[in-house]
């Protein structure tokens, strides 16, 4: 992956934001095949195997840059090479056994073993979550507990270290490369993508969103697209004229 000071990344969700409608996800690529300097990556909640897996199957182009486990891990193609930097940079003040056994009072469900990751604790819940949310908030407080809680799609409770989400990721990576977040593009379409649309890259929000991201609405750099899935990206590209704009913004 060559990165130079003009590079512009395109960070995508995958579950209902890149893939679910396969022939605008064709329209799409056959679209970015012909910009010039121009990266692609994936940011998912996903593990990294089932990331590559799922893409496979929808026969996406294989991204160069893979945040997986909402933000906990990066890894780069073409070998999947592991940033061990980023492993480092989240890994503080992070407890999840003793998170685990303080979370056991609120009998949530826990995902299954696979879902669980080094630095991702994940339950299931439901629409009730936010009215018992400011407990647990002050619970975990309580407890001298420090975790990012994130809730997606009305049913998904991932707990990960605070310095560790999708949107921490795209930011790490833009500093990283000393790139303005000005030359990222995200897209998402639930609570775990809140972060990364939100972080100063330019954000598309895909129609068929979850309403965790209603709150986003009437902000300059979020798009709320009226396509779904990747007819939503394609319409966000051309909102924020993202390939063929000059730099100088
Ligand atoms: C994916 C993960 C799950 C997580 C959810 C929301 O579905 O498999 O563990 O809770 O994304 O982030
Ligand atoms: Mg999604």
């Amino acid at each position: 992956m060559v990165i130079n000071k003009n590079t512009r990344l395109i960070i995508s969700d995958i579950d209902n934001t890149l893939i679910g409608d396969a022939e605008a996800l064709n329209k799409l690529f056959e679209e970015l095949r012909h910009a010039d300097n121009l990266h692609f990556g994936v940011a998912t909640g996903r593990r990294l195997d089932s990331a590559v897996s799922v893409l496979e199957e929808w026969q996406v182009p294989k991204p160069v840059i893979f945040i997986t486990s909402v933000g906990s891990e990066i890894h780069y193609a073409p070998n999947l090479i592991k940033d061990e930097g980023w492993k480092k940079h989240i890994n503080e003040q992070w407890e999840p056994e003793r998170l685990k056994k303080t979370l056991e009072t609120f009998t949530l469900a826990m995902q299954p073993k696979l879902s669980q990751r080094e630095f991702k604790v994940s339950y299931f819940v439901d629409h009730t979550f936010e009215l018992w949310q400011p407990k647990l908030d002050e619970y975990l407080q309580q407890n001298n507990l420090s975790a990012n809680m994130i809730y997606s799609s009305g049913k998904f409770l991932d707990f990960l270290p605070k310095k560790a989400s999708k949107g921490l990721a795209v930011r790490y990576l833009a500093n990283k490369w000393g790139l303005p977040l000005k030359q990222f593009l995200v897209a998402g379409d639930s609570g775990n993508d809140e972060e990364m649309l939100t972080s100063g890259a330019f954000g598309i929000v895909v129609r068929n969103y979850s309403f965790e991201l209603e709150k986003l609405k009437n902000n300059d750099n979020i798009y709320f697209a009226n396509g779904s899935n990747a007819q939503g990206i394609l319409e966000g590209i051309k909102h924020f004229n993202f390939l063929n704009s000059s730099l100088m913004r």
